[in-house]
């Protein structure tokens, strides 16, 4: 766990590492490329570490130096895929489209991950059976088989995340065309893209969410690639400048145009952001904070993996601010532990709850509901008088790169003891 003592001087700047969610689609991919590829700027991160030990019960070996990472993925086989690893992170359902294409089989167990509602699977299986692939789905597992179609199809992905990255990834072989309509298009999303284009994909990005794919005989199988930086970790660290800097915090790597709604956002509330070099900006203390509503959406519009953290400046502005979270139904619940710290929020419902602000936070013992919420809570911790201890701390060092280390570097007073 980690314990926290006030820190609100923070002074300094920091640099944003690899993206999360550029990192494990394109691992995934680096199975159907079936080769040697050196990624550059890969965070060594907990979920990079559980996906990259999954590749290597498929039989992948890697070298990772820094945040270089070498892999080979020449001889893969399934026999030995461990069926645990692959429960640990939701992002496992990646494997399919690729496994799929070499070994024509997979069973996996059902991918869990942050616990954040639901999390259905329904627009990953549409979209493979729409392919040509057949499934069964017990409450446990999910088993898909098959051949992929000889002929051009059209289907859509129902904007999400990993379903999107999932079908194209199952169609950049496949000798048709394919039209993959409603696609996110997330940066992660179109870092994958640009991976598999360096491979020698022919993908077509459309301005109506559409993605149109030439399948190709076959990929390039040794090549470099560089991960973008991670715009949620640059969002987050933007509240710290807000919250909790002497005077202002500045912030390498920001992907500041990935985060224009969000920015806007912080803008609206009373935070000063000036950008000062080509992917750097200056967050600045804020003074005063108005109160403002959110709603969570799909990119552009304001990310819901920053709605947790965003939660926590709200406590700090005045007046009733209130958050709509359209994308899950369980991600409002780490309420609760903001409320153990004398912050005054109300959950309306399952995707509505209202921030009551200026409120000065005590320190407790709180928990990490998931990874987002976790990092607010240290947030939260920094902010507070008297001392917090924030435990279930790997949930955030599944997703975040040396959190402590930065935030020390900046004279935060956080360590790591023993729970
Ligand atoms: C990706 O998850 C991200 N994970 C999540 O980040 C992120 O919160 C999410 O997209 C939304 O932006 C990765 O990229 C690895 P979902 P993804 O759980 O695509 C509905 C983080 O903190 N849905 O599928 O797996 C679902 O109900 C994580 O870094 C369907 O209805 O997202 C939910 O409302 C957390 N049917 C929404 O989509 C489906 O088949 C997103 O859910 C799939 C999704």
């Amino acid at each position: 766990m980690y314990r926290i003592k006030t820190s609100d001087h923070l002074q300094g700047s920091v640099t944003m590492s690899g993206s999360k969610n550029a990192t494990l689609p394109i691992l995934a991919a680096c199975i159907l490329v079936r080769g040697k590829v050196v990624l550059h700027n890969v965070p060594k991160i907990g979920d990079v570490m559980t996906f990259l030990s999954i590749i290597e019960t498929l039989g992948g070996i890697y070298d990772f130096n820094g945040n270089t990472l070498a892999l080979d993925t020449s001889n893969l086989d399934i026999v030995h895929i461990n069926a645990d690893m692959i429960k640990k992170i939701r992002a496992s359902i990646l494997l399919l489209s690729p496994i799929l294409h070499w070994f024509g089989s997979i069973e996996i167990p059902f991918p869990w991950g942050c616990n954040l509602g639901k999390r259905p699977i329904d627009a990953h299986l549409s979209g493979l059976s729409r392919i040509g692939y057949t499934y069964t789905q017990s409450e446990k597992s999910i088993a898909i088989s098959g051949k992929a179609l000889d002929w051009d199809i059209e289907l859509d992905a129902g904007f999400w995340v990993t379903s999107t990255e999932n079908l194209i990834v199952a169609n950049v072989l496949r000798k048709w065309c394919s039209t993959i309509h409603l696609s996110a298009i997330e940066p992660h999303v179109m870092n994958l893209i640009d991976f598999l284009r360096a491979a020698g994909a022919n993908i077509k990005i459309r301005y109506n969410h559409t993605i149109v794919i030439e399948g190709v005989d076959s990929l390039k199988n040794e090549f470099d690639f560089e991960i973008i930086s991670d715009y949620i970790e640059s969002g987050t660290f933007m509240i710290i400048g807000a919250l909790l800097s002497e005077e202002y915090l500045d912030i390498h790597h920001a992907r500041i145009d990935d985060l224009y709604a969000y920015m806007d956002k912080m803008r609206r509330a009373g935070v000063r952001i000036d950008v000062i070099g080509e992917d750097s900006v200056r967050v600045y203390r804020a003074q005063e904070l108005c109160k403002v509503d959110i709603q969570t959406n799909i990119f552009p519009w304001f990310p819901t993996d920053l709605q947790s953290p965003f939660a926590v400046l709200l406590t700090q502005a005045e007046g009733v601010s209130k958050i709509h979270e359209i994308m899950f139904e369980g991600r409002l619940n780490f309420l609760v532990e903001l409320d153990k710290m004398r912050g005054h929020t109300a959950i309306l419902n399952p995707h509505e709850a209202l921030i009551f602000g200026k409120t000065p936070l005590r320190g407790a013992l709180v928990t990490s509901w998931d990874l987002r919420a976790g990092v607010a809570m240290v947030i939260a911790g920094l902010l507070a008088k008297w001392e917090t201890l924030v435990t279930n701390i790997e949930y955030i060092e599944r997703g975040y790169e040396n959190f402590v280390k930065k935030l020390q570097s900046l004279g935060a007073l956080i360590e790591v003891v023993k729970e």
